[in-house]
């Protein structure tokens, strides 16, 4: 891991839900910039028929030279949270970036969302990046500064897109939606608060659909819709960008943010330029 330039040397920083999907990837980007990183998920060990544990995740970056450490918590619970960012910095030292991606989206119509799959929402993508940054502010106010990434998603608005052929679709992720455009606000609320700090806090959304081991029935609107479709390096290397650089309070899609500034996205080991920001994936490649 030497021919990238390093953007993340010395620096630690912590990526949720990062035992498989756009977290591992971001975790993995990172390391090969040189960060410590530290994975986490809500367990150690396998997870059910879903592939991708944390142990898998960690020993990828050690084996390519990386440096990783897995810790695990539920992020539904405040109690299994609460010393979260306490036990992130035993590995590596004190963290310096923070990046909120663990997420759930329990698909139900507006009309029939319950609250028990709402609280469970709301817990793991608001109340859990909130706690998680109130945790890690004290330490990164103390040192002079830090990132702080949230990430977040197209359903803020109800678009239709990215499942804009399937009316069913684009209204079952509602709930979810109302999740992250809360998640949206408070981030730009903080990033105000906090940039005084040199503390840089954004939020980043996949353009389109990002394929992930997870959602079957996403993976099926990807088939029917290729060109809805994003390779998750994209947001790895937004996630990069606003974890390196000065941006304060953006709420900002991978595509948007990379083209606007004319960065090339690159491989997860960032040693390959894999082309511009309007780059599509290949569905059945990023199975
Ligand atoms: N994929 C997309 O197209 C897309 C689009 C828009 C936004 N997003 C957002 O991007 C983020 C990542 O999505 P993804 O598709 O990569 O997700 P994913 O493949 O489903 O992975 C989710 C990650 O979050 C962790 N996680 C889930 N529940 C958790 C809990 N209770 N406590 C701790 N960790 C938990 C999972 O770990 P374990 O299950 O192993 O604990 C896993 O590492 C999410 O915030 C999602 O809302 C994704």
């Amino acid at each position: 891991m030497s021919a990238t330039n390093q953007s993340l040397r010395g620096r630690v920083a912590l990526v949720t839900g990062a035992s498989r999907g756009i977290g591992r990837a971001i975790a993995s980007r990172f390391a090969a910039e040189g960060a410590s990183v530290v994975l986490s998920a809500s367990r150690m060990g396998a997870h059910g028929r879903l592939s991708g544990t944390l142990e898998e995740a960690t020993s990828e970056i050690q084996a390519a030279g990386g440096k990783a450490a897995g810790v695990s918590a539920d992020l539904v619970d405040a109690e299994a949270r609460r010393d979260l960012i306490e036990r992130a910095e035993v590995p590596f030292g004190p963290l310096d970036v923070l990046v909120n991606n663990a997420g759930a989206g329990i698909m139900s119509l507006p009309s029939e969302s319950t609250t028990e799959e709402r609280r469970t929402m709301f817990e793991i993508n608001v109340n859990a990046p909130v706690d998680l940054a109130q945790q890690a502010i004290p330490g990164m106010k103390a040192r002079g500064g830090g990132w702080i990434l949230n990430i977040s998603s197209a359903t803020t608005i109800q678009t239709g897109l990215p499942y804009r052929n399937t009316k069913h679709s684009s209204l079952i992720i509602g709930p979810y939606g109302a999740t992250k455009a809360a998640l949206d606000r408070y981030t730009e609320a903080l990033a105000h608060e906090l940039a005084e700090h040199e503390i840089f806090v954004n939020a980043l959304a996949p353009v389109a659909i990002v394929l992930t081991q997870s959602a079957d029935y996403v993976r099926d609107i990807a088939r029917a819709n290729p060109d809805q479709v994003e390779p998750v390096e994209m947001m790895a290397e937004a996630a990069l960008e606003l974890c390196t650089h000065r941006h304060i309070g953006r709420i900002v899609f991978s595509r948007d943010l990379l083209h606007s500034i004319g960065r090339k996205v690159h491989s997860l080991d960032g040693k390959q330029v894999l082309g511009d920001a309007l780059l599509e994936a290949d569905v059945e490649a990023t199975a």
